[in-house]
């Protein structure tokens, strides 16, 4: 419908980036950075990393031998594991084997699409409540407003609401966290002890105390208090992980689920939804056509749990959104035993890294890769794409479990505010991307907004 329009990626060198560049500027603080024209052509690469082999498959038939085919032998990395372990330990998202499957097979029923529905009221609640602070503002930083949205909507849906987990500081505890991420990384691929070296890894690592001490107070408190038995997610983790582990190993899982949770539930959707207003305040076409859709969908009251439903074109916007800034833009795992990928082969302890952003931007898979169409994910079209090359919630039995849920709540929030609201660019501003970990605007998404006519 309207002009081609291509949002703004990191610059890309002809040639193989080095391995060193990993190591050292903007390549170490950014997933997304450093890659080469070539790497969006070729079907597979392989690096040698700090003693790893590590593989890059970017063939949809080689991921899906890793995700799916061959999933029992590829285990997350010792690495990684070691990294995330002082915040998430060894819940679902670090864990493997008979751990994961049994912590897997406890939050599944949690997580059915029944239940992601009936959070519909409480996504549309926050996200109406948050909009009402921009009346006269004219600016605001959409990635401060869509962590905030997510956050709270994590502890309501999840965590009955505590408010220790909502409040400012909890707020810059996390995100300190997360930054500190890139640091650690690169010292535990040195081989250097994990002392924090910078004032940003001090604040990271006091953030991770904070997060921890409270998760645990938060969980204690529920286990000390016989009437706070609710029937919600914390609450049925805690049954069932009793039911099934000694008390002082269910107390030690409960309190790395909450974390893992707690983490991979908000962070995520709320970059995803920023991103989809960093597009969506360039193209105004786009953001009337949705602003219709989204008044239609939501005329039918507060408690209507089938917004979602009703928002076929704002999907395919975020699904486009998800394609060009996956919010997980990496995932890694290592080899238990040898294996061959293609005509490779993989040696027992190799890394093998599967980029949703080499997959999503490959020349070879995509027309116009690099362009925003929506139109591409017209449910028509989805024979056209191979089932692994399109994966921002991942794919195979470790897929993310919280799909559902992060949809509905992207959907129902964007809803809301585009509704009601008209998001433009603050001049001058440039958005370019950031994050090891997930991918997010550097330094927020200034964004003017203005109540949109009824
Ligand atoms: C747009 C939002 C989201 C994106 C893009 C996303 C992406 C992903 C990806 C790519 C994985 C697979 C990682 C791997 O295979 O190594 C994953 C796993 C996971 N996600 Fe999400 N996620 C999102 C939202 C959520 C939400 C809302 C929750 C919880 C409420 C959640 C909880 C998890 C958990 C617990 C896992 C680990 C699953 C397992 O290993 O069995 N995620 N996510």
């Amino acid at each position: 419908m309207s002009a081609r329009f291509v949002p703004p990626h990191p610059p890309r060198g002809a040639g193989p980036v080095p391995v060193w560049r990993g190591f050292f500027g903007e390549r170490a603080r950014t997933a997304v950075y450093g890659w080469s024209e070539a790497a969006f052509t070729q079907t597979y690469m392989r690096r040698r990393v700090m003693g790893f082999n590590v593989h890059i498959p970017t063939d949809p038939d080689l991921v899906q031998h890793v995700l799916l085919d061959n999933v029992a032998n590829y285990e997350k990395p010792a690495l990684t594991k070691s990294l995330l372990g002082p915040v998430i330990g060894r819940g679902l998202l670090t864990s493997d084997g008979s751990l994961w499957r049994e912590q897997r097979r406890i939050v599944a029923g949690t997580f059915v699409p029944a239940a992601a529905d009936a959070m519909v009221p409480i996504f549309a609640r926050t996200a109406a409540e948050r909009a009402t602070a921009w009346t006269g503002r004219g600016r605001i930083d959409a990635a401060t407003e869509a962590t905030a949205t997510t956050m709270a909507i994590i502890s309501e849906s999840l965590f009955a609401g505590d408010p220790r987990l909502t409040s400012p500081v909890a707020s810059a505890h996390i995100a300190a966290a997360l930054e500190a991420f890139s640091g650690v990384r690169l010292q535990a691929l040195l081989g250097l002890p994990r002392i924090p070296l910078t004032p940003r890894g001090w604040a990271g690592r006091r953030g991770q105390i904070y997060l921890r001490a409270t998760l645990t107070q938060v969980v204690r408190d529920r286990g000390r208090d016989p009437a706070s038995e609710r029937d919600d997610f914390l609450g049925r983790l805690l049954a069932d992980l009793h039911a099934r582990f000694e008390p002082a190993e269910a107390e030690a899982l409960a309190v790395d689920n909450a974390a893992t949770f707690y983490l991979a539930g908000h962070e995520t959707t709320a970059n995803a939804i920023t991103w989809t207003l960093f597009l969506l305040s360039e193209q105004e076409e786009w953001q009337d056509r949705l602003a219709g859709e989204a008044r239609a969908a939501l005329g039918q009251g507060a408690d209507d749990p089938h917004p979602p439903d009703r928002l076929p074109l704002l999907r395919r916007v975020l699904e486009e959104t998800l394609r060009l800034y996956p919010s997980a833009p990496r995932m890694d795992r290592q080899a238990v035993a040898a294996d061959r990928l293609g005509d490779e082969t993989v040696a027992p302890g190799d890394i093998v890294s599967i980029w949703p952003w080499l997959l999503h931007r490959h020349k070879m898979l995509w027309d116009d890769p690099d362009a925003f169409d929506p139109d591409r994910f017209a449910p028509e079209r989805k024979a056209e794409r191979h089932r692994f090359q399109y994966i921002p919630f991942g794919a195979g039995p470790r897929t993310c479990v919280g799909a559902r849920f992060a949809t509905a709540e992207a959907l129902t929030i964007l809803a809301h505010w585009l509704a009601r609201w008209r998001f433009r660019p603050v001049q001058g501003h440039v958005v370019t991307a950031s994050g090891m970990v997930t991918l997010r605007p550097a330094g927020g998404l200034p964004l003017r907004v203005e109540p949109r006519p009824a």
